[in-house]
């Protein structure tokens, strides 16, 4: 299992991107909860951001792909808007141990 972060580091609605061990994943909090994905836009496959740890919308209600504006429920991944409507962000298997993230 891959150590990602503390918890506590990732501040309330605000995301991580994290590159470990070959894998491209990002970390959302919101409400207290945890959200991983893996960071590929179901549009065409490519990483959400362009610029490092922004992969939410500007009030931070959805993640959004810096690509083409597709918007994504933090809770389920889902893609409500944009080219890959209906689509949705692959849930990234994790566990929390106390404070510590760690992808399975
Ligand atoms: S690559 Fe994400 S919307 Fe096009």
């Amino acid at each position: 299992m891959t150590v990602l972060c503390q918890v506590h580091e990732i501040e309330e609605d605000s995301a991580r991107g994290f590159d470990v061990d070959g894998r491209s994943v990002l970390a959302v909090k919101k409400d207290g909860r945890i959200y991983v994905y893996v960071n590929s836009c179901p549009h065409i496959g490519i990483p959400l951001e362009f610029q490092p740890d922004e992969f939410l919308d500007m009030e931070k209600r959805f993640i959004q792909c810096a690509n083409h504006g597709a918007l994504f429920e933090i809770e389920t991944g889902d893609c409500i808007a944009g080219p890959c409507s209906g689509q949705a962000l692959t849930a990234a298997p994790f566990e929390i141990d106390g404070d510590t993230l760690r992808l399975i």
